[in-house]
């Protein structure tokens, strides 16, 4: 890539990454996992939240950013969140407009499926994930495009958009309603999994709301570990939990989908600032 394209090649700790500027805003995108590590509008803060304890090794997932987990979300295989966010992607192409820059990576083939990731960055982030089922055979897809959150601090930020939404809340495996704006005090590892809806994270400290918008989903994980799960993860500062919060675009829990032979499925996130 050369400099005239607006993406160039460096590095993020160890690992390859892609670094994409234009008039509308910059990035930086890992090949490790197809995983972008970081999202600036132009003039704006980072939306985008990357653990300083992060791992940057080709075995192990990257803390931070947007993992793609992909064939399965969560412990539905080995390993945990899939196998995409631990592939070495490769670059395809780079479609520059003004003011809009989209990567597209060379399919992942694994197994009898297939991923493609596009990434675009401009005034809007969008993640495309689309799945191919090449095989004779169903198969049962769930994924999730993970994205981070940097927050000013996670207990004055309020996230907004599933008032009424059922959701798991997977640390005691019960079902509940959501009554008003989420408010985070404690752990937190929710699927709301019957939603199409666009979240906001309203935070004041910062003058601008982040959307997360989404298609294909209709599903959408709340996670925050705080405290005593902080502790617990070597890639996962002890007090990093008050300034991230994840809302996960997904397809998981009752969102799972049956993937006939022959046909595509694609999970996009879009993400800004408004
Ligand atoms: C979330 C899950 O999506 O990802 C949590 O709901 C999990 O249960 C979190 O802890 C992080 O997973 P990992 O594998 O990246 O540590």
């Amino acid at each position: 890539m050369s400099e005239n394209t607006g993406v160039t090649m460096g590095t993020w700790k160890n690992l390859p990454v892609l670094n994409v500027k234009n008039e509308s805003a910059e990035a930086v995108i890992a090949l490790h996992g197809a995983h972008v590590l970081s999202y600036k509008p132009a003039g704006e803060r980072d939306l985008l939240w990357l653990s300083e304890k992060s791992w940057a090794e080709a075995d192990q997932p990257i803390r931070g950013g947007i993992p793609v987990c992909w064939p399965w979300f969560g412990s539905a295989g080995d390993p945990k969140h899939g196998v995409a966010r631990l592939y070495n992607w490769t670059l395809k192409d780079a479609v520059c407009k003004p003011g809009s820059t989209k990567l597209i990576f060379e399919p992942f083939q694994w197994n009898d499926l297939t991923a493609s990731v596009a990434v675009t960055v401009a005034d809007k982030l969008v993640v495309e994930l689309t799945t191919e089922n090449r095989g004779k055979a169903d198969f049962r897809l769930s994924e999730a495009l993970h994205s981070y959150f940097a927050v000013s601090d996670i207990s004055k930020i309020e996230i907004s958009g599933l008032d009424r939404a059922e959701f798991i809340d997977t640390l005691n495996s019960t079902r509940h309603i959501q009554e008003g704006v989420i408010r985070i005090g404690a752990e937190t590892d929710r699927i709301y999994d019957h939603t199409p809806a666009e979240c906001v994270i309203s935070d004041p400290a910062f003058a601008k709301k982040i959307h997360i918008r989404k298609d294909g989903s209709m599903s959408t994980v709340v996670w925050n570990p705080w405290i005593a799960k902080s502790k617990m993860m070597p890639d996962f500062g002890d007090d990093e939990y008050t300034g991230m919060v994840c809302v996960e675009t997904t397809n998981a829990a009752n969102d799972t989908r049956t993937l006939a032979p022959g046909k595509k499925h694609t999970l996009t996130t879009i993400l800004f600032l408004a």
